[in-house]
C-alpha cells in the first residue's frame, strides 16, 4: 500500500508512523511526504529518509481549483493508495476527498466528536479540555470527509487528565498516545484491506 503523508509542522506523527511500519513489517510504504510548508520538520526528515518531499501550497496558484489539480496529479503520477494527513494545517479539498472515498485518515488530538472542528487544533484544544472540567482526553483517528472532523472513527485512545495539567502537559501526553495509536489504526486498516 502506498502511503502519502500530509504534514504541516514538526512531523512527530508521520516519524512515528515511519518507524512503526518497520518495526511491526506493516504491507504499507510512506512514499511522499506533501506539506504546504517546505521547510518544517517533517519535509525535512522526509528529505534524509529519501522520501519524496512535494511542497503545495495555495499561495503557488492562480486558483484553488489550480491547487487541488495539482494535488490530485501529484497523488495520481506516485500512484497513491492511502492518505494520513498528521499534523496538516489545511483543509483537504473536496474534489481530493471525493477522489479518495474511505482512504483518507487524519488524527486528532482528542477524543471525538467532543473538541473538534474548525479552530480545534495545537493548544487550544487541550485548553478546552482541561477548561470543561474533563478528567479523560485522548486521541482519535477517523476516516476523512468533506466536514471537518466528522468521517467515521476508526479507533481512539484515552489518557487521564490530571488536576494541575497545563495545556502543554496535556499536549504532552495525548501527542506521545497519537504516536502509538496511529500506527495501530493504520495497521488495522491495512488488515482489513488485506483481509
Ligand atoms: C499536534 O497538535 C498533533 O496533536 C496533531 O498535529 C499537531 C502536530 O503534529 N495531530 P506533528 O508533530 O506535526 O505530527
Amino acid at each position: 500500500t502506498r502511503l502519502a503523508v500530509f504534514c504541516s509542522g514538526g512531523g512527530s506523527n508521520f516519524q512515528a508512523l515511519y518507524h512503526a511500519i518497520k518495526r511491526k513489517k506493516l504491507s504499507a510504504e510512506i512514499v511522499l511526504c506533501l506539506s504546504n510548508r517546505s521547510r518544517c520538520g517533517a519535509m525535512e526528515f522526509a528529505r534524509e529518509h529519501k522520501i519524496k518531499d512535494v511542497h503545495l501550497s495555495e499561495k503557488q496558484f492562480p486558483s484553488f481549483d489550480a491547487f487541488t489539480e495539482a494535488m490530485l496529479e501529484t497523488l495520481r503520477s506516485n500512484e497513491i493508495d492511502l492518505i494520513l494527513l498528521a499534523g496538516y494545517m489545511r483543509k483537504v479539498p473536496d474534489a481530493v476527498v471525493g477522489a479518495f472515498p474511505e482512504r483518507i485518515l487524519n488524527i486528532h488530538p482528542a477524543l471525538l466528536p467532543k473538541f473538534g472542528g474548525e479552530g480545534m487544533y495545537g493548544l487550544n484544544v487541550h485548553a478546552a479540555v482541561i477548561a470543561s472540567g474533563e478528567t479523560i482526553s485522548g486521541a482519535t483517528v477517523h476516516l476523512v470527509n468533506e466536514e471537518y472532523d466528522k468521517g467515521r472513527v476508526l479507533m481512539q485512545q484515552t489518557v487521564p487528565v490530571m488536576p494541575d495539567d497545563s495545556a502543554e502537559k496535556l499536549a504532552e501526553r495525548v501527542l506521545a498516545c497519537e504516536h502509538q495509536l496511529y500506527a495501530e489504526a493504520l495497521e488495522k486498516l491495512l488488515g482489513e484491506q488485506e483481509a
